[in-house]
Protein backbone atom coordinates (compact mmCIF):
# COMPACT_ATOMS: atom_id res chain seq x y z
CA UNK A 1 0.00 0.00 0.00
CA UNK A 2 1.13 3.83 -1.06
CA UNK A 3 1.95 5.35 2.20
CA UNK A 4 1.95 9.15 1.63
CA UNK A 5 3.99 10.09 4.34
CA UNK A 6 6.41 8.03 3.78
CA UNK A 7 6.93 8.96 0.30
CA UNK A 8 7.17 12.60 1.51
CA UNK A 9 10.02 12.21 3.74
CA UNK A 10 12.01 10.24 1.55
CA UNK A 11 11.49 12.08 -1.39
CA UNK A 12 12.49 15.33 0.07
CA UNK A 13 15.53 13.51 1.32
CA UNK A 14 16.43 12.45 -2.35
CA UNK A 15 15.43 16.22 -3.29
CA UNK A 16 18.02 17.58 -0.63
CA UNK A 17 20.86 15.68 -1.93
CA UNK A 18 20.08 15.95 -5.91
CA UNK A 19 19.51 19.76 -6.24
CA UNK A 20 22.65 21.34 -5.25
CA UNK A 21 21.81 25.02 -6.82
CA UNK A 22 18.78 27.14 -7.60
CA UNK A 23 15.71 25.38 -9.04
CA UNK A 24 12.50 26.82 -10.41
CA UNK A 25 9.17 25.19 -10.45
CA UNK A 26 6.48 25.76 -12.97
CA UNK A 27 3.22 25.60 -11.02
CA UNK A 28 -0.39 25.69 -12.80
CA UNK A 29 -2.44 25.66 -9.66
CA UNK A 30 -2.89 21.66 -10.14
CA UNK A 31 -2.03 19.18 -7.80
CA UNK A 32 0.88 17.81 -9.58
CA UNK A 33 2.63 21.09 -10.08
CA UNK A 34 1.82 22.48 -6.46
CA UNK A 35 2.85 18.72 -4.56
CA UNK A 36 6.01 19.24 -6.44
CA UNK A 37 6.49 22.32 -5.38
CA UNK A 38 6.02 22.02 -2.00
CA UNK A 39 7.71 19.13 -1.42
CA UNK A 40 10.79 21.31 -3.40
CA UNK A 41 10.12 23.98 -0.75
CA UNK A 42 10.50 21.55 1.90
CA UNK A 43 14.11 20.25 0.81
CA UNK A 44 15.43 23.11 -0.86
CA UNK A 45 13.47 26.29 0.78
CA UNK A 46 14.78 29.50 -0.38
CA UNK A 47 16.41 27.75 -3.61
CA UNK A 48 13.02 27.28 -5.16
CA UNK A 49 11.54 29.94 -7.12
CA UNK A 50 8.10 28.97 -8.53
CA UNK A 51 6.48 30.71 -11.46
CA UNK A 52 3.53 30.90 -12.76
CA UNK A 53 3.03 31.20 -16.45
CA UNK A 54 -0.97 32.45 -17.86
CA UNK A 55 -0.50 30.83 -21.22
CA UNK A 56 -4.14 32.44 -22.49
CA UNK A 57 -5.01 29.52 -22.30
CA UNK A 58 -5.99 29.07 -18.69
CA UNK A 59 -9.36 28.57 -17.30
CA UNK A 60 -11.94 31.72 -15.80
CA UNK A 61 -10.38 33.51 -13.48
CA UNK A 62 -7.32 30.69 -13.36
CA UNK A 63 -4.03 32.59 -12.80
CA UNK A 64 -5.48 35.01 -10.28
CA UNK A 65 -6.41 32.40 -8.18
CA UNK A 66 -3.26 30.31 -8.62
CA UNK A 67 -1.20 33.62 -7.42
CA UNK A 68 -3.64 33.54 -4.40
CA UNK A 69 -2.92 29.89 -3.59
CA UNK A 70 0.84 30.26 -4.06
CA UNK A 71 1.22 33.78 -1.60
CA UNK A 72 -1.47 31.10 0.51
CA UNK A 73 1.06 28.75 1.01
CA UNK A 74 4.45 31.30 1.07
CA UNK A 75 6.51 30.41 -2.01
CA UNK A 76 8.43 33.02 -3.40
CA UNK A 77 7.35 33.16 -6.88
CA UNK A 78 7.57 35.18 -10.16
CA UNK A 79 4.54 35.89 -12.75
CA UNK A 80 5.06 35.81 -16.75
CA UNK A 81 2.17 36.83 -18.83
CA UNK A 82 2.76 34.96 -22.44
CA UNK A 83 -0.78 34.87 -23.69
CA UNK A 84 0.06 36.76 -27.02
CA UNK A 85 3.36 34.67 -27.32
CA UNK A 86 1.50 31.31 -27.10
CA UNK A 87 -1.54 32.87 -29.53
CA UNK A 88 1.24 33.92 -32.02
CA UNK A 89 2.98 30.81 -31.90
CA UNK A 90 0.16 28.72 -32.23
CA UNK A 91 -1.12 30.32 -35.41
CA UNK A 92 -2.17 28.17 -38.19
CA UNK A 93 -1.17 25.20 -36.52
CA UNK A 94 -4.53 22.45 -36.66
CA UNK A 95 -2.06 19.32 -35.81
CA UNK A 96 -2.63 17.99 -31.94
CA UNK A 97 0.93 16.98 -31.87
CA UNK A 98 2.67 20.35 -33.41
CA UNK A 99 0.41 22.05 -30.70
CA UNK A 100 1.52 20.15 -27.83
CA UNK A 101 5.45 20.30 -29.26
CA UNK A 102 5.13 24.23 -29.67
CA UNK A 103 3.49 24.57 -26.49
CA UNK A 104 6.25 22.67 -24.61
CA UNK A 105 9.09 24.19 -26.47
CA UNK A 106 7.53 28.12 -25.38
CA UNK A 107 7.42 26.71 -21.88
CA UNK A 108 10.79 25.83 -21.76
CA UNK A 109 11.73 28.42 -23.58
CA UNK A 110 10.25 30.88 -20.73
CA UNK A 111 11.85 29.19 -18.12
CA UNK A 112 14.83 29.27 -19.06
CA UNK A 113 14.39 33.06 -19.52
CA UNK A 114 13.75 32.86 -16.30
CA UNK A 115 16.56 30.96 -15.18
CA UNK A 116 19.20 32.94 -17.22
CA UNK A 117 17.86 36.05 -15.41
CA UNK A 118 18.14 34.38 -11.78
CA UNK A 119 20.59 31.81 -11.84
CA UNK A 120 19.10 28.99 -11.82
CA UNK A 121 20.49 25.41 -12.80
CA UNK A 122 17.38 22.77 -12.15
CA UNK A 123 13.78 22.21 -12.88
CA UNK A 124 11.27 20.72 -11.24
CA UNK A 125 8.57 19.22 -13.00
CA UNK A 126 5.47 17.76 -12.22
CA UNK A 127 5.52 14.96 -14.01
CA UNK A 128 3.47 11.67 -13.13
CA UNK A 129 3.42 8.27 -14.84
CA UNK A 130 0.04 8.27 -16.85
CA UNK A 131 2.21 11.25 -18.49
CA UNK A 132 5.21 9.47 -19.47
CA UNK A 133 3.53 6.63 -20.03
CA UNK A 134 0.86 7.87 -22.55
CA UNK A 135 3.94 9.73 -24.32
CA UNK A 136 5.36 6.93 -25.38
CA UNK A 137 9.50 5.74 -25.61
CA UNK A 138 11.07 2.61 -27.45
CA UNK A 139 8.85 0.23 -25.71
CA UNK A 140 5.76 2.10 -26.19
CA UNK A 141 3.71 3.74 -28.86
CA UNK A 142 2.96 7.83 -28.27
CA UNK A 143 -0.64 7.61 -27.71
CA UNK A 144 0.14 11.64 -26.94
CA UNK A 145 3.14 14.18 -25.92
CA UNK A 146 2.04 15.31 -22.82
CA UNK A 147 3.63 19.06 -22.92
CA UNK A 148 6.27 18.08 -19.46
CA UNK A 149 7.08 14.89 -21.28
CA UNK A 150 7.17 14.15 -25.29
CA UNK A 151 6.37 18.10 -25.69
CA UNK A 152 9.43 18.83 -24.56
CA UNK A 153 12.54 20.01 -26.84
CA UNK A 154 15.65 18.18 -27.30
CA UNK A 155 17.87 20.96 -26.38
CA UNK A 156 17.15 21.98 -22.69
CA UNK A 157 19.56 24.24 -20.62
CA UNK A 158 18.48 22.99 -17.52
CA UNK A 159 18.62 20.08 -15.76
CA UNK A 160 15.49 18.32 -15.34
CA UNK A 161 13.88 16.95 -11.56
CA UNK A 162 10.49 15.12 -11.60
CA UNK A 163 9.86 13.71 -8.02
CA UNK A 164 6.67 12.08 -8.56
CA UNK A 165 7.48 10.44 -11.80
CA UNK A 166 6.41 6.83 -10.39
CA UNK A 167 2.88 7.86 -8.83
CA UNK A 168 -0.26 7.72 -10.27
CA UNK A 169 -3.11 10.65 -9.73
CA UNK A 170 -4.67 8.91 -6.86
CA UNK A 171 -1.19 9.11 -5.08
CA UNK A 172 -0.39 12.59 -5.49
CA UNK A 173 -3.45 13.32 -3.95
CA UNK A 174 -2.96 11.08 -1.17
CA UNK A 175 0.23 13.36 -0.90
CA UNK A 176 -1.45 16.57 -0.98
CA UNK A 177 -4.22 15.60 1.45
CA UNK A 178 -1.34 14.47 3.90
CA UNK A 179 0.42 17.83 2.96
CA UNK A 180 -3.05 19.80 4.03
CA UNK A 181 -2.85 20.97 0.57
CA UNK A 182 -6.59 22.92 -0.53
CA UNK A 183 -6.09 21.74 -4.18
CA UNK A 184 -6.01 18.19 -2.99
CA UNK A 185 -8.87 17.32 -4.79
CA UNK A 186 -8.76 19.83 -7.62
CA UNK A 187 -10.19 18.00 -10.90
CA UNK A 188 -6.93 17.75 -13.48
CA UNK A 189 -6.41 20.58 -16.32
CA UNK A 190 -3.62 19.26 -18.98
CA UNK A 191 -0.25 21.24 -19.23
CA UNK A 192 -1.17 22.32 -22.52
CA UNK A 193 -4.37 24.03 -21.56
CA UNK A 194 -7.27 24.94 -23.67
CA UNK A 195 -5.25 24.12 -26.69
CA UNK A 196 -6.27 20.60 -27.01
CA UNK A 197 -10.14 21.72 -25.92
CA UNK A 198 -10.14 23.09 -29.15
CA UNK A 199 -9.97 21.08 -32.34
CA UNK A 200 -8.03 22.52 -35.08
CA UNK A 201 -6.73 26.22 -34.99
CA UNK A 202 -6.59 27.85 -31.72
CA UNK A 203 -7.53 31.68 -32.04
CA UNK A 204 -8.41 34.17 -29.29
CA UNK A 205 -12.16 33.70 -30.17
CA UNK A 206 -11.70 30.03 -29.83
CA UNK A 207 -10.14 30.30 -26.91
CA UNK A 208 -12.62 32.75 -25.16
CA UNK A 209 -15.53 30.33 -26.40
CA UNK A 210 -14.33 27.34 -25.34
CA UNK A 211 -13.35 29.10 -21.55
CA UNK A 212 -16.63 30.24 -20.98
CA UNK A 213 -18.08 26.65 -22.11
CA UNK A 214 -15.84 25.07 -19.39
CA UNK A 215 -16.77 27.33 -17.11
CA UNK A 216 -20.45 26.72 -17.69
CA UNK A 217 -19.32 22.65 -17.45
CA UNK A 218 -17.54 22.98 -14.19
CA UNK A 219 -20.46 25.28 -12.40
CA UNK A 220 -23.49 23.58 -13.89
CA UNK A 221 -22.09 20.35 -12.46
CA UNK A 222 -20.66 21.28 -9.35
CA UNK A 223 -24.16 23.01 -8.71
CA UNK A 224 -25.86 19.48 -9.82
CA UNK A 225 -23.69 17.48 -7.78
CA UNK A 226 -24.27 20.10 -4.49
CA UNK A 227 -28.14 19.53 -4.83
CA UNK A 228 -27.51 15.46 -5.12
CA UNK A 229 -28.57 15.03 -8.35
CA UNK A 230 -25.04 13.18 -9.37
CA UNK A 231 -22.41 12.29 -7.97
CA UNK A 232 -18.61 14.98 -9.07
CA UNK A 233 -17.74 12.98 -11.84
CA UNK A 234 -13.42 12.98 -12.02
CA UNK A 235 -13.16 15.17 -15.02
CA UNK A 236 -15.33 17.61 -16.64
CA UNK A 237 -14.95 19.94 -18.99
CA UNK A 238 -16.09 21.61 -22.57
CA UNK A 239 -14.38 21.06 -25.81
CA UNK A 240 -15.19 23.02 -29.25
CA UNK A 241 -15.44 21.38 -32.27
CA UNK A 242 -14.92 23.93 -35.42
CA UNK A 243 -18.15 21.96 -37.21
CA UNK A 244 -20.51 24.29 -37.74
CA UNK A 245 -24.68 23.43 -38.18
CA UNK A 246 -27.38 25.11 -38.57
CA UNK A 247 -29.62 26.83 -35.78
CA UNK A 248 -32.44 29.12 -35.16
CA UNK A 249 -31.56 32.57 -32.69
CA UNK A 250 -34.33 34.20 -32.17
CA UNK A 251 -35.77 34.22 -35.52
CA UNK A 252 -33.18 34.05 -37.44
CA UNK A 253 -30.71 31.43 -38.81
CA UNK A 254 -27.63 30.92 -37.02
CA UNK A 255 -24.88 29.06 -37.92
CA UNK A 256 -22.28 28.05 -35.16
CA UNK A 257 -19.92 25.67 -33.90
CA UNK A 258 -20.21 22.52 -31.56
CA UNK A 259 -19.32 22.16 -28.43
CA UNK A 260 -18.99 18.74 -26.55
CA UNK A 261 -19.86 18.32 -23.16
CA UNK A 262 -17.12 15.56 -21.70
CA UNK A 263 -17.59 14.19 -18.19
CA UNK A 264 -15.34 11.06 -17.08
CA UNK A 265 -14.86 9.01 -13.92
CA UNK A 266 -11.68 7.52 -13.18
CA UNK A 267 -9.02 6.56 -10.65
CA UNK A 268 -5.70 6.94 -12.07
CA UNK A 269 -6.78 8.49 -15.65
CA UNK A 270 -4.84 5.54 -17.34
CA UNK A 271 -8.69 4.75 -18.25
CA UNK A 272 -12.35 6.07 -17.65
CA UNK A 273 -15.72 5.44 -18.36
CA UNK A 274 -18.03 8.61 -19.36
CA UNK A 275 -20.49 9.87 -16.47
CA UNK A 276 -23.89 9.07 -16.28
CA UNK A 277 -25.22 12.59 -16.06
CA UNK A 278 -28.94 13.12 -15.52
CA UNK A 279 -30.73 14.55 -18.62
CA UNK A 280 -32.02 17.50 -17.02
CA UNK A 281 -28.54 18.36 -15.55
CA UNK A 282 -27.26 17.80 -19.47
CA UNK A 283 -30.32 20.17 -20.33
CA UNK A 284 -29.00 22.80 -17.75
CA UNK A 285 -25.76 22.89 -19.49
CA UNK A 286 -27.01 22.71 -23.26
CA UNK A 287 -29.13 26.02 -22.51
CA UNK A 288 -26.81 27.63 -20.86
CA UNK A 289 -24.52 27.66 -22.94
CA UNK A 290 -26.31 28.32 -26.43
CA UNK A 291 -27.85 31.05 -24.30
CA UNK A 292 -24.39 32.73 -23.44
CA UNK A 293 -23.00 31.43 -26.61
CA UNK A 294 -25.43 31.72 -28.99
CA UNK A 295 -23.54 33.41 -31.51
CA UNK A 296 -21.23 31.29 -31.79
CA UNK A 297 -22.74 27.77 -30.54
CA UNK A 298 -25.65 25.89 -32.93
CA UNK A 299 -25.23 22.53 -30.99
CA UNK A 300 -24.18 20.86 -27.33
CA UNK A 301 -23.33 17.27 -27.96
CA UNK A 302 -22.14 14.48 -24.89
CA UNK A 303 -19.29 12.65 -25.36
CA UNK A 304 -19.98 9.27 -24.74
CA UNK A 305 -17.09 7.48 -24.96
CA UNK A 306 -14.81 5.54 -22.76
CA UNK A 307 -11.07 5.51 -22.06
CA UNK A 308 -10.10 3.23 -23.75
CA UNK A 309 -11.46 3.16 -26.99
CA UNK A 310 -10.96 7.35 -26.59
CA UNK A 311 -8.35 9.51 -24.22
CA UNK A 312 -10.38 12.45 -22.08
CA UNK A 313 -8.92 15.25 -23.81
CA UNK A 314 -9.97 15.15 -27.48
CA UNK A 315 -6.51 16.28 -27.97
P1 LIG B 1 -5.78 11.70 -21.77
O1 LIG B 1 -6.41 12.76 -22.61
O2 LIG B 1 -4.39 11.31 -22.24
O3 LIG B 1 -5.53 12.41 -20.38
O4 LIG B 1 -6.66 10.52 -21.54
C1 LIG B 1 -5.21 11.78 -19.19
C2 LIG B 1 -5.16 12.85 -18.12
O5 LIG B 1 -4.02 13.69 -18.32
C3 LIG B 1 -4.43 15.04 -18.55
N1 LIG B 1 -3.55 15.53 -19.62
C4 LIG B 1 -2.39 16.18 -19.38
N2 LIG B 1 -1.80 16.55 -18.24
N3 LIG B 1 -0.01 17.52 -19.49
C5 LIG B 1 -0.61 17.24 -18.30
O6 LIG B 1 -0.06 17.62 -17.26
C6 LIG B 1 -0.55 17.19 -20.67
O7 LIG B 1 0.01 17.44 -21.73
C7 LIG B 1 -1.80 16.46 -20.61
N4 LIG B 1 -2.62 15.98 -21.57
C8 LIG B 1 -3.68 15.39 -20.94
C9 LIG B 1 -5.89 14.95 -18.96
O8 LIG B 1 -6.58 16.15 -18.66
C10 LIG B 1 -6.35 13.77 -18.14
O9 LIG B 1 -6.64 14.12 -16.81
Amino acid sequence: MFDPKKFIEETVEKLKKEITGKALIACSGGVDSTVSAVLASKAIGENLITLHVDTGLMRKNESKEVLELLKKLKLSYRFVDAGERFLDALKGVKDPERKRKIIGEMFIRIFEEVAEKENIEYLIQGTIAPDWIESGDKLRDRIKSHHNVGGLPENIKLKIVEPLRELYKDEVRAVARELGLPISERQPFPGPGLAVRILGEVTKERVEIVREACSIVEEEIEKAAKEKLMKLPWQYFAVLIPVKSVGVHGDKRAYGYTIAVRAIDSVDAMSGSFSRIPHEVLERISTRITNTLGKYVTRVVYDITNKPPATIEWE
